[in-house]
């Protein structure tokens, strides 16, 4: 089995994520950033590893995305967000409708908190609780400060569990 791990990351997180998945699937497993173009049709499975920008698939990988068709595929992200909170749900459910309307066949879905760049929360520390786009409440400062923590071993853990159970589930398929 020819596994493609293509992620996309500017920080890391998401890179880390993407490591521990193409170490935990081991044989057959290739890992590779999105930006080197990787050949999609050389995988009989594909993981998609991508960061959230302002609430969405950040543009790199939505392109990306846009061209894998009738594939086995999986996909994770790393957000701020609170996981399995509103936009993470969303998310999901978008970036799944996606993925089945360009008929491929979809294994499943992780996601984790990642560690937001800390230049940005030094911007962000200084916008009014008012601003348009969510100032900095104490909800946020909360948030933003757990986000420090992460990916952490757990998340790790879960990330190579969810790559054991996509393996399991596309073998399942293939035999079917
Ligand atoms: C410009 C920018 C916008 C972001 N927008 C969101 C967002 O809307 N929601 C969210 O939960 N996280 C947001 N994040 C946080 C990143 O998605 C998060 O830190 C992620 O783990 C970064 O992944 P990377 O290290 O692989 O680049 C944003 C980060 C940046 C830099």
């Amino acid at each position: 089995m020819k596994t493609l791990v293509a992620y996309s990351s500017i920080t890391g997180n998401t890179k880390k994520i993407a490591e521990v998945i193409t170490q935990a699937i081991g044989e057959g497993a290739h890992l590779e950033d999105i930006l080197q173009k990787p050949e999609t049709d050389l995988y009989d499975l594909i993981i998609l590893g991508f960061w959230i920008d302002r609430a969405r698939v950040n543009q790199d990988m939505a392109e990306f995305m846009s061209q894998i068709k009738d594939k086995y595929l999986a996909f994770f992200f790393t957000q701020v967000g609170w996981p399995y909170g509103p936009t993470a749900k969303r998310i999901i459910a978008q970036t799944s409708q996606k993925l089945v309307e360009s008929n491929n066949i979809l294994l499943g879905d992780f996601h984790c908190q990642g560690r937001m760049n800390p230049a940005i929360i030094k911007m962000a520390r200084r916008l009014p609780v008012t601003h348009p786009r969510g100032g900095y409440s104490l909800a946020r400062a909360a948030l933003l400060a757990e986000s420090q923590l992460h990916p952490d071993l757990e998340d790790l853990k879960l990330a190579g569990e969810f790559a054991g159970k996509v393996v399991a589930k596309y073998r399942s398929q293939i035999s079917n």
